[in-house]
């Protein structure tokens, strides 16, 4: 199945509750919370307090992109702000393996993103330990921007992969996933889809709701 994990930060953030529930209204099934710390991308969103606020707010599991220098250091705090599952960079973990356990200890589901310019490969290791793959469509950092079509094969070698070694970890893809390149994405392989200014349009729930469904009439 594949499902809609929408990106708040194309949310109003101001009425995050409402926002969410409309996006869950639309068909989506993921929250994607993207957290950035102004050091490994060049912006600053929100982080575990965020999470521990909206946390009451919905049932959908919360799916935590850490776009942060240092993850090991806030595993904690993130699982007791109520994340389900945390998704950490490669290229910031040094002793990946060692922080996807302790996500795991935590009580959370661990994944792992790579950036665009990051081959797959780098992830063999540790695919047994996955929720899921994140594949980045776009440099991290921002919503809104162009989707990068090198995603597509990424997709499809991680499908091919999964199958070789009989393992059952989702993939997800992260950046420009819109009407228009939605069906190569599933296409590819894809099955957790991250939208954020394809789905929310803030002050206009009708519209949310109806580009969530136009979206997910796949
Ligand atoms: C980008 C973030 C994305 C972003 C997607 O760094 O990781 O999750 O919110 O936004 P859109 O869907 O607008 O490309
Ligand atoms: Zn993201």
């Amino acid at each position: 199945m594949v499902e809609l994990a929408f990106s708040i930060l194309a949310a109003d953030f101001a009425r995050l509750g409402e926002e969410i529930a409309t996006a869950e209204r639309g068909g989506g099934t993921i929250v994607h919370v993207d957290v950035m710390d102004g050091h490994f991308v060049p912006n600053i969103t929100f982080g575990p307090p965020v999470v521990k606020a909206i946390r009451p707010l919905t049932k959908l599991p919360l799916d935590c992109h850490l776009m942060i220098e240092n993850p090991d250091a806030y595993i904690a705090d993130f699982a007791a702000a109520g994340a389900d599952i945390l998704c950490v960079h490669q290229e910031v973990c040094r002793h990946l393996h060692r922080t996807l356990q302790q996500i795991a200890v935590h009580g959370m589901k661990p994944a792992v993103v790579i950036n665009p310019a990051t081959p797959v490969e780098m992830l063999i290791e540790v695919l047994p330990m996955l929720h899921h793959v994140l594949i980045m469509s776009v440099n991290p950092g921002f919503g809104g921007q162009k989707f990068l079509p090198l995603a597509l094969d990424k997709i499809a070698h991680l499908v091919e992969l999964r199958e070789d070694l009989g393992l059952n970890f989702r993939i997800e893809v992260d950046g420009g996933v819109a009407h228009d390149t939605v069906a190569q994405v599933v296409e590819a392989g894809a099955d957790m889809l991250v939208a954020g200014s394809a789905i929310f349009a803030p002050g206009n729930p009708d519209k949310t709701i109806a580009n969530a469904q136009e979206f997910l009439k796949l």
